[in-house]
């Protein structure tokens, strides 16, 4: 059994908050173990819960064109959430449930070791960028412990108000701009010889 499965396994059992109780399926997340880049959203909504998949209703659809618009797809990549379980009518998740589930999420991240995290969203951003606004952070990048961490508004956002979905196309695009400069700063570094890691070369953007 893959670390992932067993993990996955796990995360089927949970109870460690109320809304274990209401799920009809628990979406622990999907994609390849060894992706490079990791999505992270909010909560299961309506479509994922039937499923135990991430992503598959109309803020799927939509977050599946903005992969494609950088040469991607889910298959290079792995998409989680912040809880993992749906929250009764979508509501937003609470404090406790976002604490309950940080453990998974954590595991996730120690699994998959991505080189960049993007968050979707503003409890996904909150997660990784404390005390941030989405509308100030949205479509910019940080280095941190080896990590780019990039945040994005959430691609529901786009289907409620129409004015973001420009924004987020034009956020998403940025996204390979931040990882080239990434790879060509740490290689110069090492170039120089410093003791500053080189980051493999993402393959997704190799040519
Ligand atoms: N919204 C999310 O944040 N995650 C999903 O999996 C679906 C919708």
């Amino acid at each position: 059994m893959s670390a992932l499965s067993e993990l996955y396994a796990n995360i089927g059992c949970c109870n460690g908050c109320e809304i274990a109780r209401s799920r009809i399926k628990v979406v622990p997340g999907e994609g390849a173990e060894d992706a490079d880049i990791m999505f992270i959203g909010e909560a299961p909504g309506f479509y994922e819960d039937q499923q135990g998949r991430p992503f598959v209703g109309p803020a799927g659809k939509f977050l599946d064109e903005l992969l494609a618009s950088i040469g991607l797809n889910r298959e290079k990549v792995y998409i989680a959430n912040v809880i993992k379980c749906r929250p009764p009518v979508n509501r937003d998740p609470l404090p406790q449930e976002i604490l309950s589930c940080r453990r998974w999420l954590n595991r996730q991240i120690e699994i998959i070791r991505p080189k960049v995290v993007v968050t979707l969203g503003r409890y996904s951003m909150a997660t990784f960028f404390p005390n941030k606004s989405i509308g100030k952070i949205h479509g910019t990048s940080e280095k941190r412990d080896g990590v780019l961490y990039i945040a994005m508004y959430h691609p529901a956002a786009a289907l409620h108000q129409g004015n973001l979905k420009e924004v987020i196309k034009a956020d998403f695009l940025k996204i390979p701009g931040f990882i080239a400069q990434d790879n060509s700063t740490s290689e110069v570094k090492e170039e120089k010889n410093e003791t500053v890691p080189i980051t493999k070369q993402l393959n997704m953007f190799e040519v």
